[in-house]
């Protein structure tokens, strides 16, 4: 047990929150972790230790922890309108400079934006307009979302429902019906021997065929995924997965939503995972580096063909009624106006381009440590995976906690990364310096080391 002071900050924490994605039970024992601030790639907690934080927060602090500019944006427009709502017809100045700005850089052409708070609420949006669009269309009973194992698209009921992630749906009785999974494309730790990644993409296409000729391709509405899987630890796509993928989801008319929340807005090196990939999507939805984390807000943007049908239930019901009363909020989007306006000034897609190999570079020299299976990334995110067999690739039991002991030595050497399982994902504020990359490769040496050492001695 931690010795936890009385009335300091982790007593009352203790005391007064639930935390999203922690164990509730250890956290009353532990206590929490307490960030004081932060300055470009850095956060410092409350003893002024300073860590590198290679997970920029949850993928979204793009511009780091802190920002005169933009908290003078926030202030002005506070002082201007502080608020309004986009309801029955209503507009403001901000909402649509930024949706106009949205349209002019998405990757496919794009007719509408809808605006929510989060990437979850942005992917509910998504699946909620599946299923009206099929409706206006005269195809109601087209319905089954499918998602891909490890995907993840948020917290709410329908988009927690869409993700693949077992964890998250136990004992919540979810997903609801009509969710449906097919195979993630982890090249490395699913190919059989002898499988090329095109060959392994070709065998994923023909289960997600399979998986709509089962179901009945009448009833299956729309396919979800990101561009790389995050939450999933990192995962790049095989060499023409997505060509495949796309092919059958076209066949089969389904509408196709890219999930952007993480990869949207440089991080893959182009402004989205979309043109990374060659993606064409019907929908996109996008958060998080929207607004650098500073503001919470998502955009949801559709194509022509999903707002026909929007306007066609309109002249059939009188009214689009979905909402959200913070959808648009002036502050939010002045604010993610403002970030789109610095990454244009500071290039920031050509820093990505510059640095993102030399990230890969750093972090692909632990390919060579014993503890290390893979390495694999694009642009500022990558992925490593910790094996017990280099040559077979066989996973350490899942009660030796490898990826937990990992983040257990960063923290320590001052690195913040996010594990999943035994995988641990970098995904540094988009800022990073060379410099920084090669502190946060030398603490992670450390930390494997460390951990290396710990194993051995068990
Ligand atoms: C790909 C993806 N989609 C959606 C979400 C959910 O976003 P939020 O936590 O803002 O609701 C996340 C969060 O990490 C994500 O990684």
């Amino acid at each position: 047990m931690t010795y936890v002071a009385p009335n300091s900050v982790q007593a009352r924490d203790i005391a007064s929150i639930v935390h999203p994605q922690t164990n509730l039970v250890q956290h009353l024992e532990l206590g929490p972790m307490v960030i004081g601030r932060g300055d470009g790639c850095r956060i410092y907690d409350d003893n002024g230790t300073e860590y590198i934080d290679a997970a920029a927060g949850l993928w979204c602090a793009s511009l780091g922890y802190a920002s005169e500019r933009l908290a003078r944006v926030a202030y002005e427009q506070m002082r201007k309108l502080g608020y309004y709502h986009l309801y029955r017809g209503t507009t403001n100045e901000p909402g649509v400079d930024l949706a106009e700005k949205l349209l002019s850089i998405a990757p496919v052409p794009m007719s509408k934006v809808l605006f929510q708070c989060s990437g979850s609420e942005a992917n509910d949006t998504a699946l909620k307009l599946v299923w009206y669009y099929h409706h206006a269309i005269g195809k109601p009973e087209k319905r089954k979302i499918i998602g891909r194992s490890m995907g993840y698209h948020g917290s709410t009921s329908a988009s927690i429902s869409a993700s693949g992630k077992p964890d998250m749906h136990a004992d919540f009785g979810l997903p609801f019906p009509g969710f449906l999974h097919t195979d993630y494309p982890h090249y490395y730790r699913h190919h059989v021997d002898g499988e090329s990644e095109e060959q392994f993409a070709t065998r994923l296409a023909d289960s997600l065929e399979q998986l709509i000729l089962r179901e009945g391709p009448e009833t299956c509405a729309a396919f979800i995924a990101e561009p790389v899987m995050g939450a999933g630890g990192g995962l790049t796509p095989p060499r023409t997965y997505w060509e495949k993928i796309q092919a059958v989801i076209r066949k089969y008319d389904m509408l196709f939503i890219a999930d952007e929340v993480i990869c949207g807005f440089g991080r893959t090196g182009n402004m989205w995972g979309s043109q990374t990939y060659d993606l064409k999507p019907d929908m996109i939805s996008s958060a998080k580096a929207l607004s650098a984390g500073m503001q919470p807000i998502s955009a949801t943007i559709i194509n022509q063909r999903v707002f026909d049908a929007m306007l066609d239930e309109s002249r059939k019901l009188g009214n689009f009624a979905h909402g959200y009363t913070y959808a648009g909020h002036p502050v939010t989007t002045a604010v993610a106006m403002e970030t789109l306006r610095i990454y244009d000034e500071m290039d920031m897609i050509g820093h990505v381009q510059r640095v993102g190999p030399y990230l890969q570079s750093a972090i692909g020299k632990f390919a060579d440590h014993p503890l290390v299976g893979e390495v694999r990334g694009v642009g500022l995110m990558t992925g490593i995976e910790m094996v017990a067999d280099k040559t077979t690739r066989a996973q350490f039991s899942p009660a030796r906690k490898v990826g937990a002991t990992v983040d257990k030595h960063a923290r320590a050497n001052g690195l913040i990364t996010r594990f999943v399982g035994d995988r641990i994902a970098f995904s540094p504020p988009l800022i990073i310096t060379e410099e920084e990359i090669d502190q946060v490769a030398e603490r992670l040496g450390k930390a494997l080391d460390a951990t290396w050492a710990e194993l051995r001695a068990q």
